[in-house]
Order: structure tokens, then sequence, then C-alpha cells
């Protein structure tokens, strides 16, 4: 596996790079925007292809490189589902798989020091965001944290891992670079408690100061700007309640970009074909199955995917492809849900 630990001495931030092998396919935890450029001329040297990014939770101390990845690799950018954020183009929950070539991480969900925090596991390894930190644990006195979901977190999630696993925090300050879940059992001051309200004093009084960019990140975090504003500028979005009138029409093609186990979750639009995001680039180039559909049938190609993010993102593609009759459902499925829009299990 190639694996990179990168460090903004600014925020204190790790930020992490996985791949499978080089030239294949990768995936960013926790970018800070500050450090963009350098994750793309890293990406470059190594002749990778980022298809995703995601972060552990709404930061509160940086900005958020995800919006930068996203328009400058089209990249599918993650989080949980319950953020707010509005870049976010696939949201996991507990349980999920996140993959790519050759990567899967199994998603957890690990409340507590924001209610937003996820942790992603290898077999190996386990990235903790701020949930678990080395020798520390993340605050948990904003941002709708809990100490005492981040007690039942760490307790019953993560400390329940192998002692072996290697932990890969999003901060650290004193220089530490990885520790172990046995390590932090042993030698973590903040878990060496007795009770989950031992656990909570213990947090509740802290009385840290809050962090220097929070009144800056957290807004600007919340809102990175959407893909789908631009697409809608040019007139190539349509609204949920329109696409309900394009169902069953022999004209239009309706295509969901969405991985197999969102589909399988959440469901589809009845009678809409599978392409998944990933593939797309050899799908709408010429002689490409949707190239070849709008070209020969003249069928209206008209895309979604969960919350419209991706979709705007394969207009944009599909038109400089010249398929120029490419729209997609604004909101994706979340808003065509929400409309009323039939499903297929
Ligand atoms: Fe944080």
């Amino acid at each position: 596996m190639l694996f990179r630990q990168l460090f903004d001495q600014t925020s204190g931030t790790y930020t992490y790079l996985l791949a499978s092998r080089r030239g294949g396919e990768a995936l960013i935890i926790d970018p800070v925007l500050e450090k963009v450029d350098r994750y793309l001329q890293l990406i470059r040297e190594l002749d990778l292809k980022l298809v995703k990014a995601m972060d552990t939770h709404l930061h509160a101390d940086h900005i958020t490189g995800l919006g930068a990845l996203r328009d400058r690799t089209q990249c599918i950018t993650v989080m949980g589902e319950q953020s707010g954020v509005d870049v976010v183009s696939m949201r996991v929950s507990e349980g999920d798989r996140l993959e790519v070539e050759g990567v899967a991480l199994d998603v957890l969900y690990t409340p507590g020091h924001t209610d937003d925090s996820y942790s992603f596991l290898l077999p190996d390894r386990v990235f903790t965001g701020d949930t678990l930190l080395i020798r520390g644990t993340g605050r948990t006195d904003f941002q709708n944290g809990n100490p005492r979901a981040q007690y039942d977190s760490i307790f019953g999630k993560l400390l329940k891992l192998p002692d072996e696993t290697l932990i890969f925090p999003a901060h650290d300050y004193k220089g530490d670079t990885v520790s172990t879940i046995g390590e932090e059992k042993a030698f973590n001051p903040r878990l060496q408690v007795q009770s989950v309200d031992e656990y909570a004093d213990l947090m509740n009084n802290l009385k840290l100061p809050n962090p220097k960019m929070m009144d800056v990140a957290v807004p600007a975090n919340m809102h990175i700007g959407l893909a789908q504003d631009e697409v809608a500028r040019r007139g190539w979005a349509v609204t949920p309640e329109v696409a309900l009138a394009l169902l069953d029409r022999a004209d239009v093609v309706l295509v969901d970009l969405r991985e197999r186990r969102e589909r399988e979750k959440h469901g589809s639009i009845p009678g809409s074909l599978h392409a998944p995001y990933r593939d797309l680039r050899e799908h709408v180039c010429k002689g490409g199955m949707l190239h070849e559909i709008a070209t020969t049938t003249g069928k209206r190609v008209v895309f979604y995917c969960a919350y419209g993010e991706r979709s705007a993102m394969a207009v944009q593609a599909a038109q400089a492809a010249g398929i120029t009759s490419a729209c997609h459902i604004q909101g994706g499925l979340d808003a065509w849900k929400k409309a009323q829009g039939p499903l297929s299990p």
C-alpha cells in the first residue's frame, strides 16, 4: 500500500494519502486548503488519480481542502451523514465501506468531539480524526461535542480494536506521528478513568480557549460552495419536480452515478441506468456507452447521484464531450425523495 502522512504546521493537522499502487486510484483524509498544491504535486509525482477526499469531521481549526480538491480533480467529497457541510457529494454512516481501487476503509461512527466525527479503519490501522489523539482526546466543548458520546466511541469502539492496531490521528501538537491502541490504553492520561461520569467530569473541566481559527473555519467549512450552482446557471439542471415528469419517457435516459452500496442502501429511481461516477470519463467520451446512447438514439441524458454534486460534475464532463442534451437532477436523490419521487428497492 502507498501511504503518506502529510503535516500542516499551522494547524497541527495530519493529512493522509492512500492508494494500493503507483498509477492507481487514491483517497485523501483531512486535507488542509493551504496544502492543496502540495498534495496535487505529490499525487502527480506518484502517478495517482485522486478519486475521493474525505474529512473525519467538520474542522474548527483550519479550512478544509475538500472544495479545492473537488474543483481541481473532480474527486468525490465524503463526510458522515450527520454533517451539514454543503460540499459533500457522498455521505457515509456506521458500517459502510469506503472504497477506492485496492483500498477499503470500514466506517465507524465515533461522535463526541463533534456529532459528525467518524473514524476510518483498515486491517492494521485506524484514522481516528480528533476522537482519539496520541496521549489525548479531542475536546468536546463545542460543535455539539459530548464527552459521554466520546467515552462510548472510544471505550465502546476504538479500544475494542486489537492492541497492535496503529492509530493515525487528525492532529498532534507535540510531534508524535503514530501510536497503537494498546499504547493509548496504557498511557493516554484521559483514558485512565473508571467510569463515563469520571470521563465527562474530566472533559468538562479542561477550560480550553477556542481555536484561533474557529470563527473563520467553521462557517467557511460549512459553505465551501457547490459544483451545482455553475451547472444550474448554464441551464443544465432540472428540479426533482421536473424530473418526475421525465420518468418513463422513451426519449430520456436517467443515469445513476452512485456506487452499488449507495443504491442498495437508499434505493434508486425506477428504470435508471447504473453508471458509477468513477467510470464516467469512459462512458461520456466518443465511443463510450452514454455518448453512443445520446448520439445514436437522441435520448436526453439526465444524471443523478446522492446530493447533486457528482451529477453536476458529470454534466460538465458530458457537455465537454459533446453530449449537449446532458443535464442533472438538482439536489440528487435526497431532493427526489423530498419531492415524493418513487424509488426502486
Ligand atoms: Fe476537530
